[in-house]
């Protein structure tokens, strides 16, 4: 059984993320950090929170991240196209939750809970880089304890904000790059794989069919996500990527992707701002600390999404 802290913007597939630890029976929550990215991160720490009331899961702490990317005061999302207004589609949680988040700092959770687990503990990233990297800076001797599962960048296709940019990476580029630049163990599961990772209007409906709140709002917020998705030039018809929830699942088990080992950094200025690319004042470095995914068993990985999601709306 993996403890696992899941640091979410969310955000649909952040959403499916964490139904899909939620109905994972080798994983036990120990706490959800929201950051900024889809949403303004008061709207991730509710999303959060009414997540885990949908689910009866109100035993699960959330903490607040960081608000604002390294150096600014103010954070607007840019693609909240994708996510809708209220980070899921449109749809609301049919949930209200009745507590807050927890008063100690997403920063100050991370950080005692890689000191109390340590190897048993795995970190999901799933938004801005900005919380992880504060952790890192402020307790040092955590960085050659943690285990960082990062959805995040690409080395091998174009970004999903322009050529160079992935969304999550781009949120703080300098957070990033400092996050890459730890000695830090990462498994970076970026656009090289979760392109691959999609969801279909079928499986949605198979969520729907369960005739469950939570199935059917899942459902709903995933359309949306499909919907938009859609849109884009030359894109698949029918389809959205789970680019979140492959993220979570390679966490539990890495034997869902074959991956590179590289050390990484993260360009801070320029034209290609944001793009992930490797460190050229360590490539000889015989040590590397990042693991990027690049290639995935898709059919195990969505029917085991599947399964585990079908299993939580129906539980
Ligand atoms: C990432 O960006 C966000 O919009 C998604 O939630 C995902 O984490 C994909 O680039
Ligand atoms: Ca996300």
């Amino acid at each position: 059984m993996k403890k696992v802290i899941l640091d979410l913007d969310t955000g649909i597939d952040d959403a499916l993320a964490l139904s899909y630890i939620l109905g994972s029976p080798d994983a036990e929550l120990i706490g959800i950090t929201a950051t900024y990215g889809n949403v303004v991160i008061e709207q991730g720490v509710t999303n959060n929170l009414n997540l885990l009331a949908m689910y009866h899961r109100e035993d699960v702490p959330v903490y607040k991240g960081i608000a604002y990317p390294t150096g600014t005061t103010s954070f607007e999302p840019e693609w909240f196209v994708y996510h809708g207004k209220n980070g899921t589609g449109n749809i609301s949680i049919p949930a209200t939750a009745t507590r807050t988040a927890e008063e100690k700092s997403a920063v100050d959770f991370i950080i005692d809970s890689v000191r109390e687990y340590g190897n048993d503990l795995v970190v999901i990233s799933t938004g801005s880089s900005t919380t992880i990297a504060a952790a890192l800076e402020k307790a040092p001797e955590i960085i050659g304890k943690i285990h960082l599962v990062v959805m995040g960048g690409s080395l091998t296709q174009p970004g999903n904000c322009n050529p160079f940019q992935e969304a999550n990476m781009g949120q703080d580029p300098i957070a990033s790059n400092k996050m890459f630049a730890t000695d830090a163990d990462i498994t970076m599961v970026g656009l090289d794989v979760t392109t691959q990772a999609l969801m279909s209007r079928e499986n949605t409906q198979a969520l729907r069919d369960t005739g469950t709140t939570s199935g059917k709002f899942l459902a709903d917020m995933t359309d949306y996500y499909i919907g938009v998705s859609e849109n884009d030039e030359g894109a698949p018809q029918g389809v959205c990527n789970l680019h979140d929830p492959l993220a979570a699942a390679v966490a539990l088990d890495p034997t869902l992707v074959k991956t590179f080992p590289i050390n990484l950094k993260v360009e801070t200025e320029g034209p290609s701002i944001g793009r992930t690319i490797g460190d050229p004042s360590r490539l000889l470095s015989p040590v590397k600390n990042t693991k990027v995914a690049l290639e995935v068993d898709t059919k195990r990985f969505t029917e085991r999404f599947m399964e585990r999601l079908l299993s939580l709306v129906t539980s």
